[in-house]
């Protein structure tokens, strides 16, 4: 295929030479059945004007098809009109979604599913981000057997990384960044590495989180101390960097997930995004469609801009969407006001001393000039803060930038104070100083406290990590459904721990990546959906090793339907401000890896029935052939409803004033004992109608599949709300199946 696209661009060169110079980077989607036709045509050309050429960055034919290409506004409309193009998409830079955890999904060493006859077989990693530190002990071999000969893949050499980084452990490696220099310049090698060698710590922190080695006595600064692990320790890792310092190229993406494909990676892992728009539009969508149709699961996070409602991305229904909470672990401070007000913050600071003297309070006039309650560099007067603490606002500079400016500063320490948006949410963060950050409430209490009291002064206590919390809590920031492109597939799919996760990180990175936090760390904590991603990444790996033969499709139902709804209190798993987190910002629920290993029963989505979706989305020929490759047509109207791929859970518009009904079908198939009864048990959402026919499910032998249907209808007088929530749930002696379900009223 490459030689044939050369021809396209020769001949193009020919009717566009005089084009303007300025030029894009597209990335370009061509019809798989057309590209022949094209070769014959264009054959013959000639050129002359190689330098007007357009650049080909790749070449896309495993999971894509197509190229990225840097070229002119006017090469584009001439290539437009070649028969098989099929799309056009400027490149962009997408963003990152920046050992306690095994222990709280209930993952023991030597049971179930870390039992040593379920972790020999082998499983291999993909995981898109921006590289890795191979000397990691995360990443050593550690008496793993030889590398499977399906592995295609190799060690890319470059900057400070040679084919010799790899091993049986780390098999492969390979940087992606001719998208990334064509809108960024090229790499300057003193800040960043052209090679998979990571540095930003990003990639060796998730890599980690999915399978990096067991490692005993792994801490941070003497905090959290315990075993760190990834969720399939035993699995092989394979990096593929597409991201640097200033965010991660679509070209260099598609290029990174053909290659993890093509190498024979088992599961691919991608901690990044950009906001959520139309599948054909959605070049992540697009390849991710071509992995699943190879067997590769997609597990993607969610995003890290909620709390706010229809902010979720990676939304496709063929990939994984993984929001983050908290788990039950965290590192709690106390501030003592001098007025008697103690308010609790969180730090991951960790000095000689746990506790700070009592000392004067300073903020914003009190601290010094312009930006002095945002603490940016330069706004705070040495005089002013000298032997203080300093309230910090959020905003501008990073959290822990404001810790640095207040140290420069000759400040004792640092509260970090949260807006109203940011609610009650606690980060902790390694500061450089003695600093927490502080929940809205506190802050308001704290600030105005500062301000009426001439000679306000605090005390800061430092607990370090408590555990036992109540647990899991939703994450404010992580992306809330429902999908503002697809509103019958409820998105986020699952959560899994995204708050405060301790993994690998290069020594090299100081963990505040501050250049005057001369620290050194085996091992960092960070927050955000990037952390949660690879969670289920790595559970993906371990449900895959066990049954081999289930498509991607499989094992996500599989984690779908036996995710959990109840805290550790025996409550519901809450949102932040306390109310019960709804399937928008929880989806099913919380990954719960060891039910997730036998589910009982499985909703299997053949790579043909998301097409028949797609369909039901009256998608026109060229959109369709994205995904199809030009070689499917739609059924007719009648046959396929929006409604009816089968996915583990549910997503209804209904209205109240029309008294309006919606069905959708679903097809189980029993993966769990032989002969089985299972009936079915549903949580009718409020102003909602469920009736699921047949009631009962009898399985005779494993393997078999049988169909229902449910109705949903409105019913009632209307209502105040815009969303109503419920569950359906297929319950036998051992196992119950739970799908939620979400109600959107419309007019
Ligand atoms: C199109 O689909 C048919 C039937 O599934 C198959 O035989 C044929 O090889 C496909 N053609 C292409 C170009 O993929
Ligand atoms: C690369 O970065 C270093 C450090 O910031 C800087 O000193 C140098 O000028 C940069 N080189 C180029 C070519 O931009
Ligand atoms: C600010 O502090 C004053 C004096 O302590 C108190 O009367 C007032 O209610 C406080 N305001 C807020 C918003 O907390
Ligand atoms: C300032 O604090 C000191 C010690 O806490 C106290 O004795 C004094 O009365 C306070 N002054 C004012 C103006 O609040
Ligand atoms: C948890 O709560 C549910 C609902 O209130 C109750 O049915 C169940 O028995 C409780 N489980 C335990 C272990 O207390
Ligand atoms: C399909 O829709 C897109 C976007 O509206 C349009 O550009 C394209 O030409 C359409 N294709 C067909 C075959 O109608
Ligand atoms: C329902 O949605 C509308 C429009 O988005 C919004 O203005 C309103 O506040 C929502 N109502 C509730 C109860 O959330």
């Amino acid at each position: 295929m490459t030689i044939r696209f050369l021809f396209l661009f020769l001949a193009l060169n020919v009717l566009t030479s005089y084009a303007s110079i300025y030029s894009q980077t597209y990335v370009i989607h061509m019809d798989k059945t057309k590209i022949k036709a094209l070769d014959l045509s264009l054959e013959n050309e000639n050129h002359n004007e190689p330098t007007s050429n357009p650049e080909i960055l790749y070449v896309y034919e495993n999971v894509i098809s197509g190229f990225s290409v840097k070229l002119s506004k006017n090469h584009l409309e001439s290539l437009k009109k070649v028969d098989g193009f099929l799309s056009a998409t400027q490149d962009e830079l997408l963003t990152l979604h920046t050992t306690h955890s095994p222990h709280f999904l209930g993952l023991e060493q030597g049971i179930g599913l870390w039992s040593s006859q379920n972790l020999v077989s082998d499983v291999i990693i993909g995981v898109i981000d921006t590289g890795i530190w191979p000397e990691h002990p995360s990443f050593r071999n550690s008496g793993v057997p030889p590398i499977p000969s399906r592995w295609k893949g190799i060690c890319q050499t470059g900057t400070k990384f040679s084919s010799s980084k790899c091993n049986r452990k780390l098999i492969g490696a390979g940087a992606f960044f001719k998208g990334y220099e064509a809108i960024a310049g090229r790499i300057n090698e003193t800040l960043d590495y052209r090679s998979p060698r990571d540095s930003q710590g990003h990639g060796t922190h998730t890599s980690s989180t999915a399978a990096g080695n067991l490692i005993k006595g792994a801490d941070f600064l003497g905090l959290a101390k315990g075993t760190a692990s990834g969720m399939r320790y035993t699995g092989r890792i394979a990096a593929y960097k597409a991201c640097y310092q200033l965010g991660c190229a679509s070209a260099d993406i598609l290029a990174a997930i053909e290659q993890a494909v093509t190498d024979g990676v088992d599961v691919l892992s991608l901690s990044l995004g950009g906001t959520s728009r139309p599948y054909y539009n959605d070049n992540i969508a697009i390849a991710a469609f071509g992995a699943i149709q190879k067997g590769v699961f997609v597990s993607c996070s969610a995003g890290n801009s909620g709390p706010f409602h229809s902010t979720v991305s990676n939304i496709a229904p063929w990939m994984m969407t993984v929001a983050a909470s908290y788990t039950d672990r965290s590192f709690p401070t106390e501030i003592q006001l001098g007025n008697g007000q103690i308010f609790t913050g969180a730090s991951l600071y960790s000095g000689k001393k746990t506790t700070t003297k009592n000392l004067p309070l300073v903020y914003d006039e009190t601290a010094g000039g312009k930006g002095a309650r945002f603490c940016t560099k330069g706004s705070l007067s040495p005089t002013l803060i000298k032997g203080k603490i300093v309230i910090c606002d959020k905003g501008i500079i990073s959290r822990v930038a404001k810790g640095e400016q207040v140290k420069l500063g000759g400040g004792a320490g640092m509260i970090l104070a949260n807006n109203e948006n940011e609610g009650e949410e606690l980060f902790a963060d390694p500061h450089v100083l003695p600093a927490t950050s502080l929940g809205a409430i506190g802050a308001t209490a704290v600030r105005n406290y500062s301000k009426v009291s001439r000679n306000a002064t605090v005390m800061i206590k430092f607990e370090g990590a408590v555990y036992e919390n109540p647990a899991p809590v939703m994450a404010a920031f992580s992306s809330r459904g429902p999908s503002a492109i697809g509103p019958d597939i409820i998105k986020p799919d699952v959560t899994a721990p995204g708050v405060n996760i301790l993994a690998a990180w290069p020594p090299n990175i100081s963990p505040t990546q501050l250049k005057s936090d001369k620290r050194s760390v085996q091992f960092n904590i960070i927050s955000g959906t990037s952390m949660s991603c690879p969670h289920v990444t790595g559970l993906a790996a371990l449900i895959k090793s066990l049954h081999d033969d289930w498509s991607p499709s499989a094992i996500k139902s599989a984690l779908m339907t036996t995710a959990y709804n109840r805290n550790n209190r025996n409550s519901s798993i809450s949102d932040t401000g306390s109310s019960v987190a709804t399937p928008f910002a929880l989806g099913s629920g919380h990954v719960d890896p060891e039910k997730a290993s036998d589910p009982g029963l499985i909703y299997d989505i053949a790579a043909e029935d998301y097409l028949k979706y797609l369909c039901s989305l009256n998608y026109n020929s060229t959109q369709m052939a994205l995904f199809s490759g030009g070689n499917f047509t739609c059924p007719g109207d009648s046959e396929f409803h929006t409604g009816d791929l089968n996915y583990p859970s549910f997503a209804v518009a209904l209205s109240v004033s029309k008294k309006s009904f919606a069905t959708s079908r679903r097809t189980v198939t029993n993966v769990g004992d032989s002969k089985s009864t299972y009936a079915v048990k549903v949580n009718e959402p409020k102003w909602v109608s469920v009736v699921v026919e047949p009631a009962i499910l009898n399985f005779v032998k494993v393997g078999e599949k049988l169909s229902y249907k449910v109705s949903f209808r409105a019913i009632g007088d209307g209502t105040k709300s815009n969303f109503s929530f419920g569950y359906l749930e297929w319950v036998s002696v051992k196992y119950s199946v739970r799908s939620p379900i979400a109600v959107t009223w419309v007019q």
